[in-house]
This record gives structure tokens, C-alpha cells and sequence, in this order.
């Protein structure tokens, strides 16, 4: 098969675009024909290698796992002998992230587990754009959060791939949603259903005296005392972008009664995609999908992906 692997940590530039051996598939694993794969953040630290600490996961000194690619949409070709929900022709996504990943190439094999039936109506392409990043929203908002009916929650960094479903899923649980992002984004993230968007290049919402129930921030571009600044006394914030004053700062904030404060990490589950199935077949979530890119041109899509100015989902398609 064709796949797009890597041997050493560097820029797009170590990706090789080379015919491997495709996958057999384990007793317990499905065999999945790749038709589309989203690139995320995590493909961009892996590919680099940097930060240092996804290297005990990654391998220390070269990549353990050639082939990036966490985020997958495709047809079931064949299945291990202990597979019970899934059989050949069945149209599947997931995420690999905690499986080798292996994306970016024709072909994957990874557990039944990390497999979900894929939304009826919904293209491969935009299929593939959600595992992470919808994953990512929904535990954010749902499980730190717990977000409630009638809040206000601000979305910092709405208009990226973890952006664009948080606006999307925080008004499908009925809040009130003020999104921030930058300039030529604002039409886009308004029409994902934000109730107030808020250009960063013209407002701070740190600084303008409104104050949120819920804060989920995807950019960690502020500081904790500027973040609680925009929090009601009583609120929650949440990111995925890592604070590591939080480590110690959360912990403390909880025990004294005051504002809940938390770094998160997405934890992959079948469960949570086969949630949001039915907000994306009822439409109530649409995945927003800024460019398509071959399989043989992965990396421009990390490369376009690493300036951090996406708008939604970069896909690669097969
Ligand atoms: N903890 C976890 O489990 C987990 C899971 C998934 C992702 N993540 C992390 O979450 C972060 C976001 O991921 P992503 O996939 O959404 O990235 P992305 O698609 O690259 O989006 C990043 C967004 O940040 C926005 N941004 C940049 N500067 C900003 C600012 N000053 N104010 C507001 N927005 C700003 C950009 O929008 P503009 O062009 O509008 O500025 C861009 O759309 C990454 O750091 C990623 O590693 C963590």
C-alpha cells in the first residue's frame, strides 16, 4: 500500500511518500481501506518530536510508529476472529491516537474498541475531521465543565479545529455561547451558531467586565489570573492547551470553594463518537473542513497546519 511515513523526528521534510506492506489485521482489530484522515496538532508535535514530553510515548530517540495519521474514516475490509461488531463493507471512523495511529496511508489496522459506525450522511471526508477534535469539545465542555442549559461559555480559539465543534456542541446543550477568534473568521464562527463573537484583534474579553459561567479555551494564550478575570466567581474554565500553572493552582482554587480550574486531556472512546453521531446526523453539528489535501501532499497539510491559523479541519483524502 501507499503511505506517507516518517523515521526521524524533524520538519514535513522527513515524510516520505513510499509503497509498505499493508497491515494484517490481529484477532482483535478491524482492517480499515483509509477514505479520509484528519491531520491534528498531535501529528505536528509527533512529526517533530517536540514537545520532548511526547517522547516517552513516541519513541526517545526516532519515531516508534512510522505512520502518523490518529483520525480515520473509511471501509471495513476485513476483521480478526474475535471482532463482533463490525464486518467487512461496514463504514467506520475513529481515533487511532492511543493505537499507533497509522492515518496517512490506504490502509489501517487497529482494535474494535477504538472504532465507531460512522454517521450515516455524513461524507468520509467530514467523518474523519472529528474524532479528536469533537472528542476534545464534548469531554471539555460536557465532563470538566459540565456545561448546563441557559450558561454563558466563551470559546477561545472557536474558529480551529477544536473550536468549531466546542461552539457547535456548547449550543446543541443549549448554552450561550460568545466565541473569540480573529478577524476574517468572525462570519464563519457566527454562522456556526455563536450568539457573540468577539474579534481578539479589536476586543480583549479578559479586560471588558463580562464575566462567564463556563470558559473552554483551545489557544492558553492568556494568564490564569486573566482567564479568572473573565470567570464568575463561581465558574469553570477548562483548556486543552495546557497551563502548567494549573498543576498546582487547579487543585488549590477547587479545595477553597472558589473558581474550578483545569487542564484536560481527551480520553478516546467509542462511547463519546457514537454521542456525537446523532447531533452530527441530526445536523446539529457540522464538521467545518478548511482544506483537502492528497495523500502525497501530507506534508503542505502539517506544514499549513502548524502556523495554528486553520479555520476548522485540515482533511487529507484518498
Ligand atoms: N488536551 C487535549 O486532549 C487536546 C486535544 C486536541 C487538541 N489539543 C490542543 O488544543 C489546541 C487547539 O487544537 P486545534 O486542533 O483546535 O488547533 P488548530 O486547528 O490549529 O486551531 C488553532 C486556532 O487557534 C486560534 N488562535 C490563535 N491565536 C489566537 C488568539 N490569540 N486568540 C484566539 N484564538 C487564537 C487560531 O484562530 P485565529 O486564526 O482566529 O486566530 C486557530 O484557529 C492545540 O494546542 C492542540 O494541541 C489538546
Amino acid at each position: 500500500m501507499k503511505a506517507m511515513i516518517y523515521t526521524e523526528y524533524g520538519s514535513p521534510d522527513v515524510l516520505q511518500f513510499k509503497e509498505v506492506p499493508a497491515p494484517t489485521p490481529k484477532d482483535n482489530e478491524v482492517l480499515v481501506q483509509v477514505h479520509a484522515a484528519s491531520v491534528n496538532q498531535g501529528d505536528w508535535y509527533l512529526l517533530r518530536g517536540e514537545p520532548f514530553l511526547v517522547r516517552p510515548e513516541s519513541g526517545l530517540l526516532k519515531p516508534k510508529h512510522p505512520i502518523l495519521g490518529a483520525d480515520v474514516a473509511g471501509r471495513v475490509t476485513a476483521v480478526g476472529r474475535d471482532v463482533k461488531r463490525f464486518q467487512p463493507g461496514d463504514e467506520v471512523f475513529g481515533d487511532l491516537s492511543a493505537n499507533g495511529r497509522g492515518g496517512f496511508a490506504e490502509y489501517v489496522a487497529a482494535p474494535e474498541t477504538a472504532w465507531a459506525p460512522k454517521p450515516a450522511g455524513v461524507p468520509f471526508e467530514k467523518a474523519a475531521a472529528v474524532p479528536t477534535a469533537a472528542v476534545t469539545a464534548l469531554q471539555a465542555l460536557r465532563d470538566k465543565g459540565q456545561i448546563q442549559p441557559g450558561q454563558t461559555v466563551l470559546i477561545n480559539g472557536a474558529s480551529g479545529g477544536v473550536g468549531t465543534f466546542a461552539v457547535q456542541i456548547a449550543r446543541a446543550f443549549g448554552a450561550e455561547v460568545t466565541a473569540v477568534c480573529s478577524t476574517s473568521k468572525v462570519d464563519m464562527v457566527r454562522a456556526l451558531g455563536a450568539d457573540r463573537v468577539i474579534d481578539y484583534t479589536q476586543e480583549d474579553f479578559a479586560q471588558n467586565g463580562q464575566r462567564y459561567d463556563l470558559i473552554f479555551d483551545t489557544v492558553g494564550n492568556r494568564s490564569v489570573a486573566e482567564y479568572r478575570q473573565a470567570l464568575h466567581p463561581k465558574g469553570a474554565f477548562v483548556t486543552c492547551a495546557f497551563l502548567p500553572a494549573l498543576i498546582f493552582l487547579g487543585p488549590w482554587l477547587a479545595m477553597t470553594g472558589g473558581q474550578r480550574m483545569a487542564n484536560m486531556l481527551a480520553r478516546p472512546n467509542n462511547q463519546d463518537l457514537a454521542f456525537l453521531n446523532e447531533l452530527l446526523e441530526a445536523g446539529k453539528v457540522v464538521p467545518v473542513i478548511d482544506r483537502c489535501y492528497p495523500l502525497s501532499e501530507v506534508a503542505e497539510a502539517l506544514r499549513y497546519l502548524g502556523k495554528g491559523q486553520a479555520r476548522g479541519k485540515v482533511v487529507i483524502t484518498l
